[in-house]
């Protein structure tokens, strides 16, 4: 069976398709499909963005299509950014959201400082059908940014388990426990699903 992972971010599509391996699952990129538009996620649930970007690619390649969106949901921020993580404080670098973050949670502890990493999956089907899982993963916002590794938030983004925030964990270890992976291990049930049902395999 063939599907079409939705996203421009080479990172998450090597990730995806770790995570189907070995179910006989051939993943396409969107330049493998040759599409090439701009899908905007302006809506206000994780599960709306993902969603217009599988079905829009479903229907223009006719195949399956996956797509995931994202975001940090910060407590003290009343669970801000959440899906505008992407647009939050446009006009600073990461390391600049990273400081800001830091100071404006400055004088709190405990569970004032938590944060959530959540993810929502959508898969879209030639036939008009849809499927969605989500993913999350808890933590705390960190009294400094620390690690290299990763992207966006990781620096501050502190599992207490761990001792560590993401951006220390090895890859390997992130890829296990994020908020994607968790989405991703209820997608790859649903595709496996979709794959015993279907009869052109
Ligand atoms: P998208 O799902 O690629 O649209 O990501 C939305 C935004 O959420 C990203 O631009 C980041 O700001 C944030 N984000 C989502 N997942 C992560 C992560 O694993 N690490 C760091 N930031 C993330």
């Amino acid at each position: 069976m063939e599907i079409v992972f939705a996203t421009k971010n080479e990172g998450k599509l090597k990730e995806f398709k770790q995570l189907v391996k070995g179910l006989d699952i051939y993943v396409l990129s969107l330049n493998d499909v040759n599409f090439d538009g701009e899908i905007p996620e302006e809506a206000t649930t994780y599960f709306e963005n993902a969603l217009r970007k599988a079905r829009e690619v479903s229907m223009f390649c006719k195949r399956i299509a996956v797509s995931d969106d994202s975001g940090i949901e910060i407590l003290a921020y009343n669970n801000g950014p959440g899906v505008r993580s992407a647009r939050f404080l446009p006009e600073l670098t990461y390391k600049q959201k990273n400081k800001k973050i830091i100071l404006d949670l400055e004088g709190t502890s405990g569970n004032e400082r938590a944060a959530k990493y959540k993810c929502a999956i959508a898969i879209y089907t030639p036939e008009g059908k849809s499927f969605h899982c989500n993913g999350e993963c808890e933590g705390v916002i960190s009294s400094e940014p620390k690690g290299k590794r990763g992207f966006g938030y990781d620096p501050i983004f502190f599992l207490p388990e761990y001792g560590k925030t993401f951006a220390e964990l090895p890859v390997k270890i992130k890829n296990q426990i994020s908020h994607r992976a968790n989405a991703f291990k209820k997608a790859k049930k649903i595709l496996t699903d979709l794959k015993n049902a279907d009869t052109t395999k």
